[in-house]
Protein backbone atom coordinates (compact mmCIF):
# COMPACT_ATOMS: atom_id res chain seq x y z
CA UNK A 1 0.00 0.00 0.00
CA UNK A 2 1.61 3.37 -0.82
CA UNK A 3 1.87 6.77 0.78
CA UNK A 4 -0.54 8.95 0.06
CA UNK A 5 1.64 11.22 -1.30
CA UNK A 6 3.35 8.99 -3.93
CA UNK A 7 0.49 8.81 -5.52
CA UNK A 8 0.36 12.64 -6.22
CA UNK A 9 2.07 14.41 -8.59
CA UNK A 10 6.17 14.38 -8.75
CA UNK A 11 8.16 17.09 -10.25
CA UNK A 12 11.78 15.36 -11.67
CA UNK A 13 14.14 15.93 -13.94
CA UNK A 14 18.12 15.29 -14.44
CA UNK A 15 19.16 17.38 -12.76
CA UNK A 16 17.96 19.98 -10.24
CA UNK A 17 21.06 21.92 -10.00
CA UNK A 18 21.56 23.16 -6.67
CA UNK A 19 19.18 24.20 -3.80
CA UNK A 20 18.58 27.41 -5.44
CA UNK A 21 17.36 25.46 -8.34
CA UNK A 22 15.26 23.54 -5.66
CA UNK A 23 13.72 26.57 -4.08
CA UNK A 24 13.04 27.98 -7.30
CA UNK A 25 10.90 24.97 -9.06
CA UNK A 26 9.11 24.49 -5.83
CA UNK A 27 8.02 28.73 -5.40
CA UNK A 28 7.39 28.93 -8.78
CA UNK A 29 4.72 25.75 -8.60
CA UNK A 30 3.02 27.98 -6.09
CA UNK A 31 3.41 31.10 -7.96
CA UNK A 32 1.46 29.34 -10.50
CA UNK A 33 -0.79 27.60 -8.93
CA UNK A 34 0.15 24.05 -9.63
CA UNK A 35 -0.06 21.20 -6.48
CA UNK A 36 2.79 18.48 -6.85
CA UNK A 37 4.16 16.34 -3.76
CA UNK A 38 7.60 15.45 -4.49
CA UNK A 39 10.91 17.18 -6.29
CA UNK A 40 13.28 14.89 -7.28
CA UNK A 41 17.15 14.49 -7.67
CA UNK A 42 18.91 12.93 -9.86
CA UNK A 43 22.50 11.33 -9.90
CA UNK A 44 24.15 14.59 -9.89
CA UNK A 45 23.48 15.87 -6.42
CA UNK A 46 25.79 13.14 -4.87
CA UNK A 47 29.67 14.29 -4.66
CA UNK A 48 30.96 12.46 -7.74
CA UNK A 49 28.23 10.17 -8.25
CA UNK A 50 29.35 8.48 -4.69
CA UNK A 51 25.28 7.62 -3.40
CA UNK A 52 24.18 8.71 0.00
CA UNK A 53 26.79 11.32 -0.58
CA UNK A 54 25.69 15.40 -1.30
CA UNK A 55 27.64 17.51 -3.76
CA UNK A 56 28.72 19.50 -0.67
CA UNK A 57 28.85 22.68 -3.24
CA UNK A 58 25.32 22.62 -4.46
CA UNK A 59 23.52 20.98 -2.21
CA UNK A 60 25.31 22.19 1.25
CA UNK A 61 22.30 22.08 3.75
CA UNK A 62 20.33 19.18 2.62
CA UNK A 63 18.54 18.93 5.59
CA UNK A 64 17.36 22.73 5.48
CA UNK A 65 16.03 22.54 2.09
CA UNK A 66 14.21 19.20 2.50
CA UNK A 67 12.30 20.69 5.42
CA UNK A 68 11.66 23.44 3.74
CA UNK A 69 9.71 21.65 1.53
CA UNK A 70 8.28 19.72 4.07
CA UNK A 71 6.77 22.46 5.75
CA UNK A 72 4.61 22.84 2.56
CA UNK A 73 3.57 19.20 3.30
CA UNK A 74 6.25 18.27 0.43
CA UNK A 75 8.50 15.54 0.14
CA UNK A 76 11.99 14.96 -1.60
CA UNK A 77 13.56 11.92 -3.43
CA UNK A 78 16.98 11.02 -4.04
CA UNK A 79 18.81 8.69 -6.65
CA UNK A 80 20.47 5.52 -4.97
CA UNK A 81 22.21 3.11 -7.83
CA UNK A 82 23.64 0.17 -7.32
CA UNK A 83 26.85 0.77 -9.11
CA UNK A 84 29.48 1.39 -6.50
CA UNK A 85 32.34 3.98 -7.02
CA UNK A 86 35.34 2.49 -6.73
CA UNK A 87 37.46 4.75 -4.59
CA UNK A 88 38.90 3.64 -1.40
CA UNK A 89 37.51 6.89 0.21
CA UNK A 90 33.98 6.42 -0.31
CA UNK A 91 32.84 4.61 2.66
CA UNK A 92 30.45 2.36 1.23
CA UNK A 93 33.47 0.80 -0.79
CA UNK A 94 35.16 0.15 1.22
CA UNK A 95 32.87 -1.35 3.58
CA UNK A 96 31.83 -3.61 0.92
CA UNK A 97 35.15 -4.22 -0.80
CA UNK A 98 36.50 -5.27 3.04
CA UNK A 99 33.46 -7.30 3.73
CA UNK A 100 33.31 -9.06 0.17
CA UNK A 101 30.01 -7.85 -0.62
CA UNK A 102 30.53 -7.26 -4.16
CA UNK A 103 29.34 -9.58 -7.04
CA UNK A 104 32.88 -11.68 -8.04
CA UNK A 105 34.14 -12.11 -11.95
CA UNK A 106 34.47 -15.20 -13.28
CA UNK A 107 38.39 -15.47 -12.02
CA UNK A 108 36.35 -14.69 -8.47
CA UNK A 109 37.54 -10.98 -8.73
CA UNK A 110 35.43 -8.58 -7.31
CA UNK A 111 33.53 -7.44 -10.97
CA UNK A 112 34.29 -4.29 -12.02
CA UNK A 113 32.20 -2.13 -14.40
CA UNK A 114 31.74 1.06 -16.08
CA UNK A 115 28.48 2.53 -15.08
CA UNK A 116 27.81 6.87 -14.07
CA UNK A 117 30.14 6.15 -10.94
CA UNK A 118 32.98 5.49 -13.60
CA UNK A 119 34.78 2.17 -12.66
CA UNK A 120 32.23 0.40 -10.17
CA UNK A 121 31.36 -2.65 -8.43
CA UNK A 122 27.96 -4.11 -7.22
CA UNK A 123 27.15 -5.49 -4.51
CA UNK A 124 25.40 -8.88 -4.38
CA UNK A 125 21.71 -7.97 -3.59
CA UNK A 126 20.71 -11.81 -3.64
CA UNK A 127 22.35 -12.22 -0.45
CA UNK A 128 20.17 -11.34 2.52
CA UNK A 129 22.99 -10.53 4.88
CA UNK A 130 24.24 -7.84 2.00
CA UNK A 131 20.56 -6.63 1.61
CA UNK A 132 20.40 -6.22 5.42
CA UNK A 133 23.53 -4.22 5.62
CA UNK A 134 21.93 -2.14 2.45
CA UNK A 135 18.78 -1.40 4.20
CA UNK A 136 21.18 -0.25 7.62
CA UNK A 137 22.87 2.69 5.21
CA UNK A 138 19.02 4.44 5.10
CA UNK A 139 19.00 5.37 8.85
CA UNK A 140 18.97 8.80 9.55
CA UNK A 141 22.83 8.57 11.41
CA UNK A 142 24.43 6.87 7.83
CA UNK A 143 22.63 8.62 5.53
CA UNK A 144 23.61 12.14 6.30
CA UNK A 145 21.47 15.01 5.20
CA UNK A 146 18.19 12.46 4.85
CA UNK A 147 15.90 12.90 7.01
CA UNK A 148 12.09 11.48 7.29
CA UNK A 149 10.87 13.18 3.83
CA UNK A 150 13.33 11.95 1.79
CA UNK A 151 12.23 8.95 0.12
CA UNK A 152 14.47 6.77 -2.71
CA UNK A 153 14.73 6.36 -6.39
CA UNK A 154 16.82 3.19 -7.65
CA UNK A 155 18.10 3.00 -10.89
CA UNK A 156 19.78 1.39 -13.30
CA UNK A 157 19.53 -1.65 -11.34
CA UNK A 158 19.35 -4.66 -14.01
CA UNK A 159 22.10 -3.92 -13.42
CA UNK A 160 23.19 -1.55 -16.21
CA UNK A 161 26.86 -1.80 -16.98
CA UNK A 162 27.61 0.11 -19.81
CA UNK A 163 30.65 -1.91 -20.61
CA UNK A 164 29.18 -5.31 -20.64
CA UNK A 165 28.23 -7.79 -22.96
CA UNK A 166 24.29 -6.92 -23.75
CA UNK A 167 25.32 -3.78 -21.58
CA UNK A 168 24.27 -5.85 -18.44
CA UNK A 169 26.79 -8.17 -16.14
CA UNK A 170 28.51 -10.98 -17.83
CA UNK A 171 26.36 -14.41 -17.32
CA UNK A 172 29.32 -15.62 -15.53
CA UNK A 173 29.90 -13.39 -12.62
CA UNK A 174 29.32 -15.08 -9.58
CA UNK A 175 26.65 -14.24 -6.74
CA UNK A 176 26.42 -15.52 -3.27
CA UNK A 177 26.40 -19.45 -3.27
CA UNK A 178 28.66 -19.14 -6.59
CA UNK A 179 25.35 -19.00 -8.71
CA UNK A 180 26.30 -17.31 -12.06
CA UNK A 181 24.73 -14.30 -12.92
CA UNK A 182 22.78 -15.67 -15.55
CA UNK A 183 20.46 -17.28 -13.26
CA UNK A 184 19.35 -15.15 -11.79
CA UNK A 185 19.95 -11.85 -14.01
CA UNK A 186 16.20 -10.75 -13.69
CA UNK A 187 15.96 -10.91 -10.13
CA UNK A 188 18.66 -8.49 -9.32
CA UNK A 189 16.85 -5.66 -9.68
CA UNK A 190 14.35 -6.69 -7.38
CA UNK A 191 16.85 -7.70 -4.45
CA UNK A 192 17.93 -4.35 -4.67
CA UNK A 193 14.49 -2.62 -4.98
CA UNK A 194 13.51 -4.86 -1.83
CA UNK A 195 16.98 -4.17 0.43
CA UNK A 196 16.79 -0.37 -0.33
CA UNK A 197 12.68 -0.49 0.41
CA UNK A 198 13.27 -2.54 3.90
CA UNK A 199 15.68 -0.02 4.59
CA UNK A 200 13.63 3.15 4.16
CA UNK A 201 11.06 0.48 7.09
CA UNK A 202 14.14 0.26 9.26
CA UNK A 203 15.29 4.17 8.98
CA UNK A 204 11.84 4.97 11.02
CA UNK A 205 11.78 1.98 13.57
CA UNK A 206 8.85 -0.23 11.37
CA UNK A 207 6.17 3.08 11.59
CA UNK A 208 5.95 4.57 7.82
CA UNK A 209 5.36 2.87 4.69
CA UNK A 210 8.69 3.04 2.16
CA UNK A 211 8.36 4.75 -1.19
CA UNK A 212 10.85 3.33 -3.41
CA UNK A 213 10.87 4.08 -7.59
CA UNK A 214 12.77 1.19 -9.40
CA UNK A 215 13.37 0.64 -13.02
CA UNK A 216 14.46 -2.98 -12.69
CA UNK A 217 11.65 -5.83 -11.69
CA UNK A 218 10.44 -9.03 -11.40
CA UNK A 219 7.40 -10.81 -9.49
CA UNK A 220 6.27 -9.82 -6.28
CA UNK A 221 8.28 -5.88 -6.83
CA UNK A 222 4.80 -4.66 -6.17
CA UNK A 223 5.30 -5.14 -2.51
CA UNK A 224 8.59 -2.98 -2.49
CA UNK A 225 7.20 0.17 -4.35
CA UNK A 226 6.53 1.95 -7.58
CA UNK A 227 8.13 1.11 -11.44
CA UNK A 228 8.43 3.22 -14.44
CA UNK A 229 8.89 2.29 -18.18
CA UNK A 230 12.55 3.93 -18.32
CA UNK A 231 14.12 5.98 -21.11
CA UNK A 232 11.30 6.94 -23.32
CA UNK A 233 11.59 10.20 -25.92
CA UNK A 234 8.86 12.58 -26.51
CA UNK A 235 7.41 11.25 -29.32
CA UNK A 236 4.07 10.73 -29.42
CA UNK A 237 4.25 7.20 -30.24
CA UNK A 238 5.50 6.88 -26.47
CA UNK A 239 2.70 8.44 -25.21
CA UNK A 240 0.75 5.87 -27.12
CA UNK A 241 2.74 3.04 -26.20
CA UNK A 242 3.00 3.97 -22.73
CA UNK A 243 -0.55 2.65 -22.58
CA UNK A 244 -0.60 -1.07 -23.27
CA UNK A 245 2.90 -0.96 -21.12
CA UNK A 246 1.39 0.31 -18.16
CA UNK A 247 -1.76 -2.20 -18.66
CA UNK A 248 0.25 -5.02 -18.79
CA UNK A 249 2.23 -4.37 -15.98
CA UNK A 250 -0.76 -3.68 -14.01
CA UNK A 251 -1.88 -7.32 -14.97
CA UNK A 252 1.52 -9.03 -13.95
CA UNK A 253 0.40 -7.58 -10.35
CA UNK A 254 2.31 -4.61 -11.17
CA UNK A 255 -0.02 -1.73 -10.62
CA UNK A 256 2.23 1.31 -9.02
CA UNK A 257 3.49 1.96 -12.49
CA UNK A 258 3.55 4.99 -14.89
CA UNK A 259 6.05 6.68 -17.85
CA UNK A 260 7.88 9.48 -17.80
CA UNK A 261 5.83 12.38 -18.61
CA UNK A 262 7.12 14.55 -21.54
CA UNK A 263 9.51 11.72 -22.91
CA UNK A 264 13.08 11.52 -21.58
CA UNK A 265 14.78 11.94 -24.81
CA UNK A 266 14.24 14.58 -26.76
CA UNK A 267 12.25 17.84 -26.51
CA UNK A 268 8.32 17.65 -27.10
CA UNK A 269 6.21 20.59 -28.39
CA UNK A 270 3.75 22.02 -26.30
CA UNK A 271 0.99 20.19 -27.89
CA UNK A 272 2.37 17.09 -26.61
CA UNK A 273 4.00 17.47 -23.37
CA UNK A 274 0.30 19.13 -22.46
CA UNK A 275 -1.71 15.79 -23.92
CA UNK A 276 1.20 13.55 -22.05
CA UNK A 277 0.29 15.96 -18.75
CA UNK A 278 -3.39 15.45 -19.82
CA UNK A 279 -3.11 11.14 -19.87
CA UNK A 280 -0.17 10.87 -17.43
CA UNK A 281 -2.85 12.74 -15.00
CA UNK A 282 -4.25 9.19 -14.81
CA UNK A 283 -1.27 6.64 -14.94
CA UNK A 284 -0.94 5.14 -11.51
CA UNK A 285 2.64 6.65 -11.28
CA UNK A 286 2.53 10.46 -12.40
CA UNK A 287 5.83 11.83 -12.77
CA UNK A 288 7.36 14.21 -15.03
CA UNK A 289 10.94 13.56 -16.07
CA UNK A 290 13.90 14.98 -18.58
CA UNK A 291 17.02 14.01 -19.62
CA UNK A 292 19.67 16.64 -18.57
CA UNK A 293 20.27 17.56 -22.44
CA UNK A 294 16.86 18.67 -22.86
CA UNK A 295 15.32 21.91 -22.61
CA UNK A 296 14.08 23.12 -19.46
CA UNK A 297 10.12 21.98 -19.26
CA UNK A 298 8.45 23.04 -15.84
CA UNK A 299 5.10 23.66 -16.38
CA UNK A 300 5.21 27.46 -16.83
CA UNK A 301 7.65 27.94 -19.38
CA UNK A 302 5.59 27.60 -22.41
CA UNK A 303 2.96 30.54 -22.21
CA UNK A 304 0.11 30.97 -20.64
CA UNK A 305 -2.41 28.90 -21.98
CA UNK A 306 -0.40 25.83 -21.62
CA UNK A 307 0.45 26.41 -17.99
CA UNK A 308 -3.40 26.95 -17.73
CA UNK A 309 -3.73 23.14 -19.30
CA UNK A 310 -0.90 21.34 -17.60
CA UNK A 311 -2.69 22.76 -14.13
CA UNK A 312 -5.88 21.65 -14.75
CA UNK A 313 -4.46 18.35 -15.64
CA UNK A 314 -2.54 17.65 -12.97
CA UNK A 315 -5.56 19.07 -10.60
CA UNK A 316 -7.92 16.84 -11.93
CA UNK A 317 -5.14 14.09 -10.58
CA UNK A 318 -5.24 15.91 -7.44
CA UNK A 319 -9.50 15.45 -7.40
CA UNK A 320 -9.49 11.89 -8.24
CA UNK A 321 -6.66 11.27 -5.52
CA UNK A 322 -9.66 9.46 -2.97
CA UNK A 323 -10.35 7.08 -5.82
CA UNK A 324 -6.84 6.73 -6.29
CA UNK A 325 -5.91 5.55 -2.98
CA UNK A 326 -9.42 3.92 -2.65
CA UNK A 327 -7.94 2.07 -6.08
CA UNK A 328 -4.48 1.54 -4.68
CA UNK A 329 -5.87 -0.43 -1.63
CA UNK A 330 -8.36 -2.55 -3.81
CA UNK A 331 -4.77 -3.71 -5.45
CA UNK A 332 -3.78 -4.38 -2.48
CA UNK A 333 -5.74 -6.61 -0.88
CA UNK A 334 -6.74 -8.32 -4.30
CA UNK A 335 -3.98 -8.05 -6.91
CA UNK A 336 -6.76 -6.27 -9.29
CA UNK A 337 -4.58 -3.57 -11.14
CA UNK A 338 -5.44 0.33 -10.81
CA UNK A 339 -5.73 0.96 -14.51
CA UNK A 340 -7.24 -1.84 -16.58
CA UNK A 341 -7.95 -2.77 -19.92
CA UNK A 342 -11.51 -2.12 -21.03
CA UNK A 343 -11.67 -6.11 -21.54
CA UNK A 344 -11.38 -6.71 -17.76
CA UNK A 345 -14.28 -4.39 -16.97
CA UNK A 346 -16.31 -5.82 -20.29
CA UNK A 347 -15.35 -9.09 -21.11
CA UNK A 348 -17.86 -9.87 -23.48
CA UNK A 349 -17.52 -7.56 -25.72
CA UNK A 350 -15.20 -8.19 -28.58
CA UNK A 351 -14.63 -4.68 -29.54
CA UNK A 352 -12.63 -3.68 -26.32
CA UNK A 353 -10.26 -6.38 -26.81
CA UNK A 354 -8.09 -5.06 -29.11
CA UNK A 355 -8.21 -1.64 -28.18
CA UNK A 356 -5.26 -0.24 -25.97
CA UNK A 357 -5.71 3.66 -26.25
CA UNK A 358 -7.92 4.35 -23.95
CA UNK A 359 -8.26 2.10 -20.65
CA UNK A 360 -10.52 2.16 -17.10
CA UNK A 361 -9.56 3.85 -13.88
CA UNK A 362 -10.67 1.39 -11.62
CA UNK A 363 -14.56 0.40 -12.62
CA UNK A 364 -15.65 3.41 -13.08
CA UNK A 365 -13.77 5.56 -15.25
CA UNK A 366 -12.91 5.27 -18.68
CA UNK A 367 -9.60 7.64 -20.29
CA UNK A 368 -8.88 7.85 -23.59
CA UNK A 369 -5.68 9.36 -24.71
CA UNK A 370 -4.80 11.86 -28.17
CA UNK A 371 -2.16 10.76 -29.80
CA UNK A 372 -1.57 12.82 -32.83
CA UNK A 373 -0.61 16.73 -32.96
CA UNK A 374 -3.04 19.39 -33.17
CA UNK A 375 -6.02 16.33 -33.51
CA UNK A 376 -9.10 17.77 -34.52
CA UNK A 377 -11.36 14.79 -33.52
CA UNK A 378 -11.49 11.27 -31.02
CA UNK A 379 -13.12 8.19 -31.29
CA UNK A 380 -13.74 6.62 -28.47
CA UNK A 381 -15.56 3.11 -27.90
CA UNK A 382 -17.67 3.70 -24.98
CA UNK A 383 -18.21 -0.47 -23.70
CA UNK A 384 -21.40 -1.94 -21.81
CA UNK A 385 -25.00 -1.42 -21.91
CA UNK A 386 -24.87 1.47 -19.39
CA UNK A 387 -24.23 5.30 -20.49
CA UNK A 388 -21.27 7.30 -19.64
CA UNK A 389 -21.05 10.55 -18.47
CA UNK A 390 -18.54 13.16 -20.24
CA UNK A 391 -16.24 14.03 -17.09
CA UNK A 392 -16.22 18.09 -18.32
CA UNK A 393 -20.02 18.64 -19.80
CA UNK A 394 -21.74 16.27 -17.68
CA UNK A 395 -23.60 15.05 -21.05
CA UNK A 396 -24.45 11.47 -21.46
CA UNK A 397 -23.56 9.10 -24.23
CA UNK A 398 -24.42 5.45 -25.11
CA UNK A 399 -22.57 2.71 -24.34
CA UNK A 400 -22.28 -0.40 -26.47
CA UNK A 401 -21.08 2.19 -29.54
CA UNK A 402 -18.18 4.00 -30.91
CA UNK A 403 -18.58 8.21 -30.59
CA UNK A 404 -16.46 10.78 -32.60
CA UNK A 405 -15.99 13.36 -30.48
CA UNK A 406 -14.41 17.05 -30.51
CA UNK A 407 -10.47 17.10 -29.79
CA UNK A 408 -11.21 19.47 -27.15
CA UNK A 409 -7.97 21.32 -26.05
CA UNK A 410 -8.55 21.26 -22.20
CA UNK A 411 -8.83 17.76 -21.83
CA UNK A 412 -8.45 14.22 -23.13
CA UNK A 413 -11.66 12.69 -23.43
CA UNK A 414 -12.74 10.98 -20.03
CA UNK A 415 -15.85 9.72 -18.60
CA UNK A 416 -17.65 8.24 -15.74
CA UNK A 417 -19.55 5.53 -16.16
CA UNK A 418 -23.21 5.08 -15.18
CA UNK A 419 -24.03 3.16 -12.14
CA UNK A 420 -21.25 4.49 -9.99
CA UNK A 421 -20.36 7.04 -7.42
CA UNK A 422 -16.58 8.49 -7.52
CA UNK A 423 -15.21 9.64 -4.51
CA UNK A 424 -13.17 13.13 -5.20
CA UNK A 425 -11.86 15.86 -3.49
CA UNK A 426 -12.59 19.00 -5.45
CA UNK A 427 -10.88 21.57 -3.19
CA UNK A 428 -7.06 23.27 -5.18
CA UNK A 429 -4.25 22.88 -2.33
CA UNK A 430 -0.49 23.07 -2.82
CA UNK A 431 0.09 19.52 -2.10
CA UNK A 432 -1.55 16.59 -1.46
CA UNK A 433 -0.63 16.48 2.75
CA UNK A 434 -2.85 19.80 2.68
CA UNK A 435 -5.99 18.38 1.54
CA UNK A 436 -5.96 16.22 4.89
CA UNK A 437 -9.05 17.35 5.93
CA UNK A 438 -10.75 18.82 3.39
CA UNK A 439 -14.74 17.67 2.59
CA UNK A 440 -15.09 14.63 0.27
CA UNK A 441 -17.19 15.36 -3.13
CA UNK A 442 -19.06 12.15 -4.27
CA UNK A 443 -20.17 12.12 -8.12
CA UNK A 444 -23.18 10.14 -8.36
CA UNK A 445 -23.33 8.90 -11.77
CA UNK A 446 -26.90 7.08 -12.19
CA UNK A 447 -28.06 4.27 -14.50
CA UNK A 448 -31.07 3.48 -16.15
CA UNK A 449 -32.32 2.37 -12.83
CA UNK A 450 -31.62 5.54 -10.83
CA UNK A 451 -29.25 3.67 -9.05
CA UNK A 452 -25.43 3.78 -8.40
CA UNK A 453 -22.51 2.29 -6.11
CA UNK A 454 -18.95 3.08 -5.22
CA UNK A 455 -16.62 2.55 -2.55
CA UNK A 456 -14.24 5.17 -0.39
CA UNK A 457 -10.71 3.95 1.38
CA UNK A 458 -9.15 5.74 3.38
CA UNK A 459 -5.61 5.66 6.09
CA UNK A 460 -3.53 7.79 7.60
CA UNK A 461 -1.98 7.73 4.09
CA UNK A 462 1.69 7.12 5.69
CA UNK A 463 1.76 4.65 8.29
CA UNK A 464 1.56 0.72 8.79
CA UNK A 465 -1.48 0.97 10.88
CA UNK A 466 -4.15 0.16 8.80
CA UNK A 467 -2.81 -3.54 8.77
CA UNK A 468 -4.26 -2.82 12.26
CA UNK A 469 -7.42 -1.77 11.48
CA UNK A 470 -6.91 1.84 11.08
CA UNK A 471 -8.92 2.62 8.51
CA UNK A 472 -12.35 4.23 6.87
CA UNK A 473 -13.77 1.99 4.57
CA UNK A 474 -17.17 3.18 3.20
CA UNK A 475 -19.54 2.13 1.02
CA UNK A 476 -21.73 4.06 -0.92
CA UNK A 477 -25.46 3.62 -2.50
CA UNK A 478 -27.60 5.57 -4.08
CA UNK A 479 -31.20 3.75 -5.06
CA UNK A 480 -34.92 4.96 -4.69
CA UNK A 481 -33.75 8.65 -4.15
CA UNK A 482 -31.82 7.81 -1.09
CA UNK A 483 -27.65 7.91 -0.66
CA UNK A 484 -26.49 5.44 2.03
CA UNK A 485 -23.14 5.52 3.32
CA UNK A 486 -22.54 2.25 5.46
CA UNK A 487 -19.72 0.04 6.43
CA UNK A 488 -18.05 -3.21 4.92
CA UNK A 489 -17.26 -3.99 8.75
CA UNK A 490 -20.71 -3.26 11.17
CA UNK A 491 -20.50 -0.26 13.19
CA UNK A 492 -22.35 1.99 15.41
CA UNK A 493 -25.21 4.51 14.71
CA UNK A 494 -27.24 4.95 11.74
CA UNK A 495 -27.87 8.39 11.28
CA UNK A 496 -30.73 10.42 9.59
CA UNK A 497 -32.25 10.42 6.98
CA UNK A 498 -31.49 13.57 6.22
CA UNK A 499 -34.16 15.36 3.80
CA UNK A 500 -32.96 17.47 0.85
CA UNK A 501 -36.17 19.09 -1.31
CA UNK A 502 -35.86 19.64 -4.91
CA UNK A 503 -37.76 20.45 -7.82
CA UNK A 504 -38.21 18.57 -10.49
CA UNK A 505 -35.67 15.76 -12.02
CA UNK A 506 -32.58 17.99 -13.09
CA UNK A 507 -30.08 15.91 -14.59
CA UNK A 508 -27.57 17.38 -12.27
CA UNK A 509 -27.97 17.69 -8.47
CA UNK A 510 -25.32 19.05 -6.10
CA UNK A 511 -25.95 19.04 -2.52
CA UNK A 512 -23.34 21.06 -0.52
CA UNK A 513 -22.22 20.64 2.94
CA UNK A 514 -24.39 17.70 4.12
CA UNK A 515 -23.06 17.91 7.65
CA UNK A 516 -22.01 14.31 7.85
CA UNK A 517 -19.29 12.43 8.39
CA UNK A 518 -17.49 10.37 6.34
CA UNK A 519 -16.82 7.88 9.29
CA UNK A 520 -20.44 7.27 9.84
CA UNK A 521 -23.27 5.64 8.57
CA UNK A 522 -25.64 7.80 7.06
CA UNK A 523 -28.55 8.24 4.32
CA UNK A 524 -29.62 11.17 2.38
CA UNK A 525 -32.91 11.18 1.09
CA UNK A 526 -33.87 13.62 -1.84
CA UNK A 527 -37.14 14.36 -2.39
C1 LIG B 1 18.84 6.50 -16.55
C2 LIG B 1 17.42 6.64 -16.03
C3 LIG B 1 17.01 8.09 -16.10
C4 LIG B 1 17.98 8.94 -15.28
C5 LIG B 1 19.41 8.74 -15.80
C6 LIG B 1 20.43 9.44 -14.92
O1 LIG B 1 18.88 6.80 -17.90
O2 LIG B 1 16.53 5.80 -16.70
O3 LIG B 1 15.71 8.25 -15.61
O4 LIG B 1 17.65 10.29 -15.38
O5 LIG B 1 19.71 7.36 -15.81
O6 LIG B 1 20.38 9.00 -13.62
Amino acid sequence: MPQLFSTAYHQCRWNYRDEEDVFDVDSKFDEHDIPYDVLWLDIDHTDGRRYFTWDKVLFPNPEEMQNKLAAKGRHMVTIVDPHIKRDDNYYIHKEASDNGYYIKDASNRDFDGWCWSGSSSYTDMVNPDIRSWWADKFSYGNYVGSTPSLYVWNDMNEPSVFNGPELTMPRDALHFGGIEHRELHNAYGYYFHMATSNGLVKRGNGKDRPFVLSRAFFPGTQRYGAVWTGDNTAEWEHLRVSVPMLLTLGLTGISFSGADVGGFFGNPEPDLLVRWYQLGAYYPFFRAHAHQDTKRREPWLFGERNTELIREAIHTRYMFLPYFYTLFREANMTGTPVIRPLWMEFPAEEETFSNDEAFMVGNSLLVQGVYTQRAKHVSVYLPGEQSWYDLRSGAAYKGGKRHKFEALEDSVPAFQRAGTIIPRKDRFRRSSTQMGTDPYTLVIALNSSKEAEGELYIDDGKSFEFENGAYIHRHFKFSNGKLTSSNAAPSGVQLGPLTIRHGNSPSFLTIRRPNVRIEDDWTIKIL
